[in-house]
Order: structure tokens, then sequence, then C-alpha cells
């Protein structure tokens, strides 16, 4: 592997504070470390959004632009990048990836509607539930099993997802994949399958769009794994994954490299103009969309650094430096590993812990206190609903802790560190407790919860 395509020209100190302040710390967050404020973190793993460090080339960019209500000169550079790496007709910048869903699902989906997704993250699930649709989704099988090595272990079930769709036609009004799939393991979605979806999308009439939040990392999955792909750039993967969907949703705080930001693509000029009247109502004027017009300039060039080889090669190499490291001990990781984090198998960690105390929140808490690191739970916490009847949780399949790795801020010496924390953790698992939840608010519930140790 080699070295980081970068110099650093700017640091931020962290401190790691003693253990004791720590365990106090976490109780008094009601064991959720959403609550904990960023100057009680030592390594920040809740998320690789908004997280990015910027690039000089951003920060110029940033303050060359023209700040304007109305055409300002960075919406154009965007307009520019985005048709050469995304090619849809048009766009809207938005102030973040739900913005996007929020407008878009708005316009597409009546309450009863169901959304057919290979796996939504939890905004889009509460963007569509909040308007009173149904999201469904249609990952393929044995990617629960987190032993698979499966190289595409994001793709959609292609099978399940026709069947589905040709009995409930009349009631889908788009299919949408998520490239990569950030729920199940941040595993990429390969070429092949985004085409058959698109097949699928288009035998029925219905409109296809990607959740494109980390193209940039499938697209480098789909260049490393798939065959036939090894000698195209990354920008003719790109390309070509774009040109199967009518539209995307797309977070900038992710493969952007910026720290706010977004944009809603379509090519269907009728959809166009509902979205554009609605973003004047809720987001703000076209050519700003929500952001100070100094955000448009660094997702423009953003995207132009985030698709590029030698960055992409060190981006997905830090997160399987990491994943190697736990992997080769044992510790039960989803294999193979994906783009923007190593995921952990919370179940399987703690065999000892039932699903209804949290084995992964459980463990997002002991590596705080054992290491000041912060990483975050996808799993019963975050995706686990109460069925109202029953008052039982519906458990999800996959309860997994997320190692988020933010782009370009830590070096292989933090993953060290991580790691030897995990491991730590790992060897006296078994001494290691659950969690009882005793608050959580409807939607979007991991936020806020609170839990309690059982002693
Ligand atoms: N879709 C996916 C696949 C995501 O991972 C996210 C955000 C969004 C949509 C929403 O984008 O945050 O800009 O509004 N994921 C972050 C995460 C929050 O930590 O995985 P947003």
């Amino acid at each position: 592997m080699r070295a980081e395509p970068f110099r650093i020209k700017m640091v931020e100190e962290i401190k790691l504070l003693p253990r004791e302040e720590r365990e106090r710390l976490v109780k008094e967050a009601g064991f959720n470390l959403f609550q904990l404020k960023i100057d009680d973190i030592y390594i920040d793993l809740l998320t690789d959004s908004g997280t990015s460090a910027m690039s000089d080339e951003q920060w110029a960019a940033m303050l060359m632009t023209k700040q304007a209500y109305a055409g300002s000169n960075s919406y154009y550079m965007l307009e520019k990048v985005v048709k050469d790496i995304f090619g849809f007709k048009f766009f809207v910048p938005v102030h973040q990836g739900r913005g996007a869903e929020h407008i878009l699902f708005s316009n597409v989906v009546k309450p009863g509607n169901i959304v057919p997704n290979n796996s939504h993250f939890d905004t889009t699930q509460a963007n569509i539930k909040f308007i009173g649709g149904i999201p469904r989704d249609f990952v393929i099988d044995n990617t629960c099993d987190t032993e698979n090595n499966i190289p595409f272990g994001g793709n959609m079930d292609i099978g399940k997802l026709e069947d589905f769709v040709e009995k409930n036609r009349e009631n889908i009004p788009l299919i949408m994949t998520t490239i990569t799939n950030n729920t199940v393991g941040g595993q990429p979605v390969s070429m092949e399958n985004i085409r058959k979806t698109r097949e699928v999308a288009r035998k029925y009439s219905i409109p296809f769009f990607i959740d494109a939040c980390r193209f940039a990392e499938n697209s480098y999955f789909i260049k490393t794994r798939e065959k036939g792909y090894e000698n195209k750039t990354i920008r003719e993967i790109t390309k070509e994954m774009f040109s199967y969907a009518d539209g995307c949703t797309f977070s900038g705080k992710k493969d952007a490299l910026t720290n706010i930001g977004g944009i809603l693509a379509t090519n269907n000029e009728n959809l166009f103009e509902k979205i554009r009247n609605m973003l004047v109502v809720t987001e703000g004027f076209p050519t700003y969309g929500g952001l100070a017009c100094r955000e448009l300039a660094a997702m423009a060039v953003g995207l132009e650094e985030s698709t590029k080889e030698n960055y992409l090669e060190y981006r997905c190499g830090q997160v399987k430096y990491l994943w190697e490291k736990l992997h080769n001990v044992g510790v039960p990781t989803v294999n193979p590993v994906g783009g923007h984090a190593v995921f952990i198998n919370g179940k399987k960690f703690f065999p000892d812990i039932p699903q209804e105390q949290f084995p992964s929140q459980t463990l997002a808490v002991e590596l705080y206190i054992e290491s000041g690191v912060r990483a975050v739970e996808l799993g019963t916490s975050c995706f686990g609903e109460m069925d109202e009847k029953t008052g039982r949780m519906i458990l999800p399949k996959l309860d997994l802790l997320r190692l988020t790795i933010p782009r370009r801020v830590y070096t292989n010496n933090h993953m060290d560190y991580i790691a030897d924390a995990v491991i730590r953790i790992y060897k006296q698992r078994k001494e290691i407790r659950g969690l009882r939840r005793v608050y959580a608010p409807p939607l979007l519930g991991h936020f806020l919860a609170r839990f309690e140790r059982f002693s």
C-alpha cells in the first residue's frame, strides 16, 4: 500500500479524558453516544458524513466564491461537475441528502405507496414514512450472514424485487438503490446489479433513482472487484452507473468531501419543475439550495477530488487496514470490508447478550469507556421498531457496530489504537452485560434514546 496522497497543513488537537471521566459522561448521556460532546471524545468514528478534511483547493475555491442569492459563480462550477459526473439533465443543490429525499418523496410518493430499495438508510426510511409511504428492502439474503465474503453484498435481490413489483405495480412510484449499501455494512453494489434493477424498473415503467451518497467508493469497488471494469477509469464507471438511472439523491457530506450540502437530480422535466418549486419554499433559490454559495464551490472541487483513483485507493485502503487488524484476530467483522467503515457483528461479538439487550450499542458504550473512541450502532436501536399490537420490539436481522472512518482525517496510528481497544474488549467479552432501553421517540429514535445498564 502507498502512503497517503496528501501532506497535512493544519492540525486540530484531540484529548483523551481519564477513564473515570468517560464512565461518568457516558452514564449521564443515558448510554447514548449521540449525547456526548465532541470535546469528550478522543477519536470520533460516529460518521463519515460531513466530517471530511477539506483540501487547500476546496478552501481556496470557497474564498473565491461570490455570495449571491441568485446566479452565484459557484452554482455554475457545481453544475459543470454535476453534469460531467452524474450526467442527469436537471439538478438542484440542497442542504444535505435528507433535503433531497424529502423533496423527491413529497413529489412522487403518496400515502400507502411502497418504495423498494436494496436497503433504505434511516433518514430515507423516515422521509418515506413521514408522508405515509412504506419503505421495503430487497437486499440479497446472504448479506445478513456477515461471514459471507460476497464481493457485492449490497446488491438488490432482483428475483424478489421483480416478483414484488409485478404484484404491486400500481402502488410503486419509484425504485431506488443505495450505493454503497450503508445499512448492510457499506457493501458495494455491482454494475450488473444496477443494470438489472434498471431493467425491472423499465419493464414496469417505474422511475429508478440512485441514493448516491458513496458513489465514488462504489465505483472503486466495481473497478477492483467486478470483471470487465479493471481497466476503466473511475469517471467511466461512474458515468455508466448513473446512465442506468432516472435521477439521484446525493449527500455531498460523504463523497463530495464537504461538511454540508447535497444534490437532487433527475432527467424528468416535469418532475424537475415540481422539485424546483418546492425547493424555493423549503430550501432556497435554485442557485443556492439552502447553502451558502461557498459550500457549492467546496462540493464542486470535492467531487473532482473524490473521483481520483489514487485518493480512492488510499481511502478504501485505510478502511481495509483497520478491518484486517480486527478480522485477522477473529473479531466478527462484516466481510469483505466495505467502503466507509468497518462493521462489527454485535450478536457474534457478544453471543451471551440477547438482541433485545442491544449488543452493538453495548459495544459502542464499552469502546468509549475503554478508549474514548466513539462509534455508532446501526442495529436494534437504530432500526428496531415497536409492534404496536404486542408492545414488543420487531428485531432487525442485523445488529452492527460501525467504526466509520472520516475521509482524510485520521492516520493509521489512530487505526492501530482503535483496533487495540476493540481487541481488548473482545478478550473480556464474557464479563460484559447488555443494556435496557428506557426511552425512545417514534422516528429516528436512536438519536435521543436513553438506556440503563443491567447490573
Ligand atoms: N442515504 C445514505 C445511504 C446515508 O448514509 C445518509 C446519511 C443519507 C442518505 C442522508 O444524508 O445525512 O446528508 O442527510 N448518512 C449518515 C451516516 C448520516 O452517518 O451514515 P444526509
